[in-house]
């Protein structure tokens, strides 16, 4: 393998460009020629290719977003935008990818590589950390400084002014962002997707803090929640307790900007590296990743399939720290 690809797709997370400086970097260093692709499938498409060396990705492992850009793609979930960017990347010289992004980018990768033999090495680049095969995912740990430092600053007025906030947070179907934000941030309650929290319980348990003294509130909810949205579950509760002082705040996508965290950086130039390393080891459909502090390689239908498990005693440590 002489020239390869990289490309960052799906929503955008912090880290991505540390990633793709570290790819850039560790392609250069094993005397490979990289191509930055634009916008990921979209761009591939499209043949929007930009040849990269060491200086293309100076100045960037601090910065947020991602300087390739990011799209989600419907024409390359059909086969004849795949069939053009596989001619696109053909044209070019281009004989193997690292995609950072998460599961919609793998199940491209692996339906791509099955019709035209393009192997994809993956890195899981998304503030969601719900992807099998890593502990965390490039982005997850800024995302959940961002949105606590949002949460301080509901907290302030929400005891000055003794309120109940209901807070979303970011995570499409799964809480890994809205567990730390509750266990940091001092939050009463947290619901989840992954478990089955009713608004009853939550009625319950705020009614029983309110009766202890209690005077403000913060309950977290995670996007995904399948009791409802934010605004659901907070009218809820109001009708039930119409003594609480009740305001809902989104953090939203300012969970997907900023400057990485320490953690983000190291973890993006880990993987990028290691993503381009296991493609020239003849590695193909899978995902780099850190599980217990080892580096994995994950097959992509693994990452797509299986579930990371929420680890059941942090909503144990949400109750007995709100008591
Ligand atoms: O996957 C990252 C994420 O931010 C999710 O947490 C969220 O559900 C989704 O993307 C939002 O996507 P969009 O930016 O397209 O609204």
């Amino acid at each position: 393998m002489k020239r390869i690809g990289v490309f960052t797709s799906g929503g955008d997370a912090p880290g991505m460009n540390a990633c793709v400086r570290a790819v850039v970097r560790a392609a250069v260093y094993h005397g490979l020629e990289v191509y930055g692709i634009m916008r990921g499938y979209s761009g591939m498409i499209k043949g929007e290719f930009v040849r990269m060396d060491s200086a293309s990705v100076a100045n960037t492992v601090q910065r947020g977003g991602t300087i390739l850009k990011s799209a989600r793609s419907q024409k390359f979930m059909t086969k004849e935008g795949r069939q053009q960017a596989f001619d696109q990347l053909s044209h070019a010289g281009i004989e193997g990818l690292v995609a950072i992004g998460g599961n919609g980018t793998f199940t491209g990768a692996t339906i791509f590589e099955q019709e035209f033999g393009i192997p994809t090495v993956g890195a899981p680049g998304t503030i969601d950390n719900d992807l099998y095969g890593t502990d965390y995912t490039i982005g997850y740990d800024t995302a959940v400084n961002t949105a606590l430092e949002a949460i301080d600053k509901i907290r302030d007025t929400a005891d000055s002014h003794d309120r109940c906030f209901f807070v979303e947070v970011m995570g499409r179907d799964s809480g890994y962002i809205a567990i730390p934000c509750a266990i940091g941030g001092g939050a009463e309650i947290v619901m989840v997707p992954e478990t089955a929290m009713s608004v009853e319980a939550v009625i319950e348990t705020l009614q029983s803090s309110y009766s202890r003294h209690k005077t403000s509130f913060i309950v977290i909810v995670a996007e995904g929640e399948e009791e409802g949205n934010v605004h659901q579950v907070a009218r809820r509760v109001k009708e039930a307790l119409p003594q609480l002082d009740t305001r809902v705040t989104i953090v939203g996508h300012i969970q997907r900007g900023g400057s990485p965290t320490a953690a983000d950086r190291l973890l993006a130039s880990q993987l990028g590296i290691a993503a381009v390393e296991g493609l020239m080891n003849g590695m193909k459909n899978v995902m780099a990743g850190i599980v217990d502090r080892k580096l994995m390689y994950t097959p992509f239908d693994d990452t797509i399939h299986k579930r990371k498990v929420i680890n059941q005693s942090f909503m144990r440590m949400v109750e007995i720290l709100s008591v």
